[in-house]
This record gives C-alpha cells, sequence and structure tokens, in this order.
C-alpha cells in the first residue's frame, strides 16, 4: 500500500503532518516532531521581533472543541533561521510560516526564510489573535497581491493558510486568485477566528486575553473546515494542493479529507492534546482504514468524494 503524497513536487512520505502552533514553537518541540511520524516539520507561525503572545490562561482544549488566543508567541524569524539547518539531518521537508503585522512584513520575513534551508513557505494570512489587527485574508486584494510578489521571488514550495470564508464567491475569487498567480498550496483552514467558551460554574470566560474570545479549533472546526477543502478544491480544478486542518483526531478524519480534495492534513489541537506519539496512531489507523477499503495508493482518492444526483 502506498501513502505518500505530494504537495506540487514536495514528496511526503505519509499524509499527516503538524498543524503550525501545533507543537513548534521551540527547539526541543522541533526536534520532538522531527523525531515523530509526522511527515514533516512545520514551524510556529515566526514574526520579525520575538513575541511572548498574550497572557495566560490562553488556551481551552475540550473533547469537543478548542478556543486560543496565544497571540503568536514566538521566538521570531532570526532564531528560526539559525536553527533550521540542524533539522536537515531528520530528511523530511521543513515549513516554515510567516506572519506579518503589515504587508511589508511579509515582504522581509519572506527574504529571510527564503535565503534559508526551508524547503517550503507557508504564508499565515489568517492569525485571529491579535488585537486590533485584522485577518488579512479577508481582504482578497492584498493576500493576491502579497503571494504574486512573494511567486516572483521564489522556486520553494508556497503556500497560504486561510481563515473560514462565508460565501462561495469569496472562495471561488480566493481559488482562482492563487492558482494564476502559481501558489502551490493553501492550508484550510485556521481556526473560526471568534469562539469562545464560558466556565459555568464560576461564570466567567475560561481564557484571558480579548475578552475570552479566540479562534475555535478542534472536532467542532471539521464541519466547517471540509467544506472549505471541497469548494477549494473545486474552484481551483485540483490545481491547488491542498492541506486539510480542523479537528484531525482519527484515521477516518484523514481519509475524509483526502475525499474532499486534501493532499495531505495537518494536525493542530489533538496534536496539543496528545503529543507527537499521535502521528504513529494516525498512520496505523490509515493504513488500517485503507486496507478494509481496499484502496492500493491514496492518491487515487484525493477529492473522489461522490456528490448526490
Ligand atoms: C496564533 C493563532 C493562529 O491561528 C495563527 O494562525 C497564528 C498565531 C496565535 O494566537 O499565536
Amino acid at each position: 500500500m502506498n501513502i505518500k503524497t505530494n504537495i506540487k513536487h514536495l514528496e511526503l512520505a505519509l499524509p499527516i503532518y503538524n498543524a503550525s502552533g501545533a507543537w513548534c514553537t521551540t527547539e526541543k518541540e522541533l526536534h520532538d516532531i522531527a523525531k515523530s511520524k509526522s511527515a514533516a516539520v512545520m514551524f510556529k507561525s515566526m514574526t520579525v521581533k520575538p513575541r511572548e503572545g498574550n497572557p495566560e490562561p490562553r488556551l481551552r482544549i475540550t473533547d469537543s472543541f478548542s478556543i486560543n488566543s496565544m497571540g503568536l508567541p514566538n521566538r521570531g524569524v532570526d532564531y528560526y533561521c539559525k536553527i533550521v539547518d540542524m533539522f536537515a539531518q531528520y530528511q523530511k521537508p521543513l515549513f516554515a510560516s510567516i506572519a506579518g503585522f503589515a504587508e511589508n512584513e511579509f515582504y522581509d520575513l519572506f527574504e529571510r526564510v527564503n535565503d534559508k534551508s526551508f524547503d517550503a513557505i507557508e504564508v499565515n494570512l489568517s492569525c485571529p489573535n491579535v488585537s486590533g489587527k485584522s485577518v488579512f485574508a479577508y481582504n482578497p486584494k492584498i493576500s493576491v497581491r502579497i503571494l504574486k510578489r512573494l511567486r516572483k521571488r521564489t522556486n520553494k514550495i508556497l503556500g497560504v493558510k486561510l481563515p473560514p470564508f462565508n460565501e462561495r464567491e469569496e472562495i471561488r475569487n480566493m481559488a482562482e486568485g492563487f492558482v494564476s498567480i502559481g501558489v502551490d498550496f493553501a492550508t484550510l483552514i485556521n481556526s473560526y477566528p471568534l469562539g469562545c467558551a464560558i466556565d459555568i460554574k464560576k461564570e466567567i470566560m475560561t481564557i484571558k486575553p480579548n475578552m475570552g474570545i479566540g479562534g475555535l479549533g478542534g472536532p467542532s472546526l471539521k464541519a466547517i473546515s471540509l467544506a472549505q477543502v471541497v469548494l477549494f478544491h473545486h474552484f481551483s480544478d485540483g490545481k491547488l494542493a491542498i492541506i486539510g486542518v480542523g479537528g484531525v483526531n482519527k484515521g477516518s478524519d484523514i481519509y475524509e479529507y483526502i475525499l474532499a480534495g486534501a493532499s495531505a492534513v495537518g494536525v493542530g489541537t489533538a496534536l496539543i492534546h496528545e503529543g507527537p506519539k499521535i502521528f504513529k496512531r494516525l498512520e496505523n489507523e490509515l493504513v488500517h482504514m485503507l486496507k478494509e477499503k481496499r484502496v492500493e495508493n491514496i492518491k487515487e482518492k484525493i477529492g473522489k468524494l461522490k456528490f448526490m444526483e
């Protein structure tokens, strides 16, 4: 059985790796991912300067969802550029994730990581947790402009991380825009930007920053994320590789994302909850499911979801 997959010319040994933000902020965490069964090492979204992030508590995980308002805690782009070469020994694709607060910062961050041994660069246009800043991806003109300039500057694999959209036409515009400029992949989706969880006993929000409102992830996100994957796959005519993120916690979740049109999945909330050993479990569950379904090669199933007549 073959569970290898591709993001354009980049080969992944299996269709599963860490979603940015999950277990990938420190050197130690990155080594943990590299040593695990994760197919790639995705780095935490990096900013121009190091950041402490928002005050704690800033993450709440329950069985059905997560709420986070981390506020982009990270060591800063220089740190990640300094340590990235260390990870070459693992022989897995290395993904940088860049997060600017202004359009120009994306270009600066990009120059820095583009020079280093990252194999792929994910442009995070969807961080929901920085007070007073809007989500870049909700401005399609700026989003496409940023990716267009970056595309001209690199032959590395180039992708974009997007938030959920509310309308099919928005997705059509984004998908067509990104295909036309040669973006390689879209990671779908970042957390739903406005979620909250209340502690009913104490009658208080369960996280502190931003009035207790942060990005919603975990199992509750899957229904939203799958629909985004289906529509991006449809409107891009299969020309944009898709990484499905949102509520991946078992082998069947991965299979659903593949049918919907994803080439691979990212694991976020469940990785934070279970730790990097999750990748082996997910691989086993996926392989078991493929055997049951007599699927020889997972690539045959990408986007093969059926629709009722
Ligand atoms: C954070 C959250 C995100 O969803 C993201 O894309 C980047 C950063 C955060 O709060 O750290």
